[in-house]
């Protein structure tokens, strides 16, 4: 008996002239009445390993069932490959077809499929050659964080799914619950009666782990989390997911230089070492998907961030002479359009702004002295916009409460929030990175749906 390998392995260490046994999906299959060509891909690696099967020696039958899609295991000598395209290739003595696919209705036929038949066909789509590269690459780079983190001393925190809490203070949240949707308790003034409940209070999908990671940071001293982050926005564009992954890193005794430090010095390690472990799949995509994408990897980790503030942005918008969909003044939030501008057009590196208005940032964001403005930064990406969003917290209890109350947020709720600013409170900063965003801007694809393997959209939570 001869132990299955992967096709990875065998073409990294191939041992010539020996059995080998591959189990994989039929990608292609040619040849004539004398020999037959198989095309073999089983999803360790972008190659295909090439099946060569003297037609003499197998049942007509067995061969004919060998189609596209079907899922087979082949016994072969391992030899050096007679024709060109690949070094080596099996030369069948035993084929077993484990799953038929019929020619006429497998969906992933032919050649070409435009990206949106591909979301419609989710389930099947990792058997292309792209989503193969880009879900590997997202591996890899999941992979490559916990290392990044473990390898300075960050761990890694679970923040909860579940959670009272709006971080961000944007009201767009999934809400749950086990009430009856059709008899819901309320009270007398009409309102819902939360405490009938499973929780006994109102709760809903975690659009941020940032306030609970602060505890952990205000004690841990360095941690990070790594989780599903939920978003009710109703936002149909290329960039948003209402379901997502954001990495947080939070630190004790951060300020906000500091913190951008971090922010730089991460996404470079990241980019880095996908050049260096996703060789392979990114050569494919920079072919086949993105021309140019591995020079632009190269190009952001060899550079560095411009760092400017929001004043400086909105002075250069300003005076750019461009006609704006989105009106540019100071006070006005930046538009994809503007980061797009300073990132692709102006600057032409990714840019770090930081000083924001405190009006249009979240309430836990360090006040500066100006009054006006708060220790914000957001990272942006050419092709992207904003993949980081992050600031310095506000650390002294007596500003942080006048701030809550202010916006009037749920000041109770926020209790334990509150408590760590009286008891060892500490300066620190925090950033979040959109994985998809950041997945998007390292494999070139142009659709946030289209790295994430299941996206959830307004309207579509398919699969
Ligand atoms: O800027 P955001 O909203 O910041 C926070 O949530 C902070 N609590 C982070 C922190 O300081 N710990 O989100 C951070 C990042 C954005 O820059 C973006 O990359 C991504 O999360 N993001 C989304 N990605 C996909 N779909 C959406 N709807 C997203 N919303 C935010
Ligand atoms: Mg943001």
């Amino acid at each position: 008996m001869v132990r299955r390998i992967k096709v990875k392995k065998l073409m990294a260490e191939p041992t010539l002239g020996k059995d080998v046994l591959v189990k994989g999906w039929v990608r292609t299959k040619r040849g004539n009445r004398n020999i037959v060509f198989i095309a073999l891909n089983d999803g360790s690696t972008i190659n295909n390993i090439q099946i060569v099967a003297d037609a003499a020696s197998f049942d007509e039958s067995l061969l004919k069932d060998i189609t596209t899609g079907a899922s087979i295991g082949v016994t072969g000598r391992l030899v050096e490959s007679q024709g060109g395209g690949q070094n080596i290739e099996i030369s069948a003595l035993h084929i077993e077809i484990y799953g038929k696919s019929d020619a006429n209705t497998y969906p992933l036929q032919k050649k070409g499929h435009s990206m949106e038949f591909l979301r419609e066909n989710a389930h099947l789509r990792f058997r292309t050659n792209t989503f193969g590269a880009v879900f590997r690459i997202r591996h890899a780079m999941a992979f490559a964080i916990h290392k990044y983190f473990n390898d300075i001393g960050f761990f890694y925190l679970h923040t909860p799914i579940i959670t009272g809490s709006d971080a961000e203070g944007a009201g767009e949240m999934f809400h749950v619950t086990t009430l009856d949707l059709k008899t819901i308790p309320r009270g007398e003034d009409g309102a819902i009666d939360f405490r009938e409940d499973f929780f006994g209070k109102e709760t809903n999908l975690t659009v941020s782990g940032q306030l609970e990671g602060e505890l952990g940071a205000l004690a841990l001293g360095e941690i990070y989390t790594f989780g599903p982050t939920f978003r009710a926005e109703n936002s149909n564009t290329p960039r948003h997911l209402a379901e997502f992954w954001m990495i947080e890193p939070e630190m004790a005794f951060y300020d906000l230089n500091d913190n951008m430090d971090l922010a730089e010095d991460f996404v470079k390690y990241l980019i880095r070492y996908a050049l260096e472990n996703c060789k392979e799949d990114l050569e494919f995509l920079d072919r086949m998907v993105n021309p140019g994408l591995s020079g632009r990897l190269k190009f952001v980790v060899e550079n560095e961030f411009v760092r400017i503030t929001y004043t400086e942005a909105v002075d250069i918008l300003s005076a750019s002479g461009r006609k704006w969909e989105f009106p540019v003044g100071w006070g006005r939030d930046l538009q994809a359009e503007h980061e797009r501008y300073l990132v692709e057009e102006h600057f032409l590196k990714p840019v770090i702004i930081t000083d924001y208005p405190k009006e249009i940032k979240a309430f836990y964001m360090k006040q500066n002295d100006d009054g006006r403005t708060v220790r914000a930064m957001d990272v942006l990406f050419p092709g992207i916009g904003e993949i980081i969003g992050g600031s310095q917290r506000e650390e002294v209890y007596d500003k942080l409460l006048a701030r809550i109350r202010e916006l009037k947020l749920p000041e109770k709720d926020l209790w334990w929030y509150l408590d760590t600013r009286r008891f060892g409170t500490a300066p620190h900063s925090g950033f979040g990175l959109g994985f998809e965003r950041f997945i998007l801007f390292v494999t070139g694809m142009a659709n946030i749906r289209d790295v994430i393997p299941f996206p959830r959209t307004p309207k579509n939570a398919e699969f």
